[in-house]
């Protein structure tokens, strides 16, 4: 197969939600079709229960499912899959934002009696940063929820998306009965049955047909013919070109937990969805048809295990062929590294590769070399875009707690900020250390890593922030507004000046009364 085959074949995609949404058992039921998987249950959650946050080794048992559910491919009518995992537990949401950098789209699982949630917001928001193409999936139809229509309408809303249903509930709760699939006409009846692979439709031909009232019973048929009708006076027919912009979102209900409503879902996604795009860099945008290998770091995984320090860093492949044992340049510190041992995932198994392309994604063993973002190239010296840092909710000061280890504690926060663990935020003068997390389990994993791996002790000390804004614009306004504020003002890693805002009312205050700077709330700004 040529690069433009391979690349054709791939699907690369998030499944994102809020907690309980049902995330983990959709991506399941979508390995069982794929065949990646024989059993239900195979697919661990990577949920870190909050019972949890005391018990390292726990934490780290969890984290070391959601490694090895980091990535995971299956075939699916000839289209390598590969679905990108995402943390579910909120503290570690800032994972998530990064690995959304690395997909070419994503499939939201909102739960049909909860609608929008806190984290589907947040997640979205990052989705509409990039454009991302997204697929709704409605659950856990088989439980009371909301009327459809609401859920439509609160998801256009709050999400700032079109919809456009794709297929239709017929009742729900105890009462549901399956859904109607709006683009063929055709009925898929619902059966609480766990373990059933392939859906069976039956096609009514046109939503007249009173063959209907005699499958799902007269007072339904009514109230669906009554139900396509209004979609069909509401909603333009789907464009494919919207859904590829990110304006777009189709939607299908069903429940993972039976294995219902997921079948039609994924061949459509197989059918719409985007092969790997062209990337932005600083120079030039990346072809995915490139002949020469461009990659960029999404992800890295520390070993909490004293006796093995590696970590794993996870390169998404933009374009070219990934190579086994072939020299690449890391363009940051422009030296040239090769890999031995890269792995690719399977479902739940990893595996050395010899050759990897764009959409895939390469597990690469790591000294300490890489930072989050990082490229590598066959010699061109270039810097991803979109990778950004997003303000941290939570904000502490780090208090040395060892005069003779700062050199350890220093070097700790550093290594762990470039793995994504937390940011570290500085003021001068004064050396003063702020660490921003957006959970508080973070910085319970910052503490024990610090102890465990560097020997350093550190307690970090309550300070009342709100947000991170990256600062931007006059420069001579920016110095005045500094020297108004030094006690707030001061710079993450790559010096850039950053105001710590302790309320909303300051931030929103802050901004009315400074015209002329712009403060952002993630670090794009400098890449985009
Ligand atoms: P997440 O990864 O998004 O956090 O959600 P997960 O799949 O773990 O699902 C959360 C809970 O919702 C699980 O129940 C799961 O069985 C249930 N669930 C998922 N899909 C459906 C559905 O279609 N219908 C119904 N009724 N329930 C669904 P749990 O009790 O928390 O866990 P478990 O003990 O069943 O694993």
């Amino acid at each position: 197969m040529n690069l433009e085959q391979e690349i054709a074949k791939r699907k690369t995609f998030g499944i994102i939600s809020h907690p309980d949404a049902g995330k983990t058992t959709l991506t399941e039921k979508l390995l069982l079709f794929g065949g990646a998987i024989q059993t239900a249950g195979a697919v661990k959650s990577n949920k870190i229960k909050k019972s949890a946050t005391s018990d390292f080794m726990e934490i780290e048992k969890q984290r070391g499912i959601s490694v090895a559910t980091s990535v995971m491919s299956f075939e699916y009518q000839d289209k390598k899959i590969n679905i990108l995992d995402t943390p579910g537990h909120k503290d570690f949401a800032e994972d998530t934002y990064r690995t959304l950098t690395a997909v070419d789209s994503v499939i939201l699982v909102v739960d049909v009696a909860k609608g929008v949630e806190a984290q589907t917001r947040k997640l979205m928001q990052v989705c509409r940063m990039r454009n991302t193409p997204v697929i709704i999936f409605v659950n856990k139809l088989d439980r009371e929820g909301q009327d459809p229509f609401d859920i439509l309408e609160e998801l256009e809303q709050e999400l700032q998306i079109s919809t456009r249903p794709l297929s239709w509930p017929i009742n729900m709760g105890s009462r549901f009965k399956g859904v109607y699939l709006l683009h063929d006409n055709s009925l898929n009846l619902f059966e609480a049955d766990k373990t059933k692979k392939a859906a069976e439709y039956i096609n009514i031909n046109d939503i007249t047909n009173p063959d209907l009232d005699m499958i799902i019973g007269e007072a339904d048929a009514n109230k669906l013919r009554e139900d396509v009708e209004l979609i069909q006076g509401v909603f333009e027919p789907f464009d494919v070109n919207l859904y590829e912009d990110g304006l777009l979102a189709p939607v299908f209900f069903g429940s993972a937990l039976n294995n219902f409503g997921v079948q039609e879902m994924l061949d459509t996604f197989v059918k719409i969805a985007p092969s790997p795009k062209p990337r932005p860099t600083d120079i030039r945008e990346i072809e995915p048809m490139e002949s020469k290998m461009t990659g960029f770091i999404f992800k890295i995984h520390a070993n909490l295990d004293p006796n093995h320090r590696d970590r794993i860093a996870f390169l998404r492949v933009c374009s070219g062929t990934f190579e086994r044992n072939k020299f690449y340049l890391h363009s940051r510190t422009n030296k040239k590294m090769r890999f031995s041992n890269p792995y690719t995932f399977l479902a739940d198994s990893k595996e050395v590769t010899q050759f990897a392309y764009p959409g895939d994604v390469v597990g690469l063993y790591d000294t300490g070399n890489f930072k989050i973002g990082d490229g590598l190239t066959e010699g061109e010296k270039l810097e991803f875009k979109g990778i950004p840092s997003f303000s941290p909710e939570l904000f502490r000061e780090v208090v040395n707690m060892d005069p003779m280890k700062s050199k350890q504690l220093e070097k700790g926060l550093n290594q762990l900020t470039d793995e994504g663990v937390a940011q570290l935020f500085t003021q001068q003068p004064g050396n003063r250390k702020i660490v921003g997390v957006v959970g508080e389990l973070q910085f319970e994993v910052i503490q024990y890593r610090l102890e465990h791996e560097y020997n350093a002790k550190a307690r970090f000390d309550s300070v009342n922030y709100h947000k991170a804004c990256w600062m931007t614009g006059n420069l001579q306004k920016i110095e005045e507004f500094i020297k108004y504020k030094p006690q707030d003002i001061v710079k993450d890693k790559d010096e850039n000046l950053v105001f710590l805002a302790q309320t909303a009312y300051i931030l929103q205050m802050a901004k009315a009364n400074n015209p002329d700077i712009e403060f952002h709330e993630t670090s794009e700004f400098k890449v985009g």
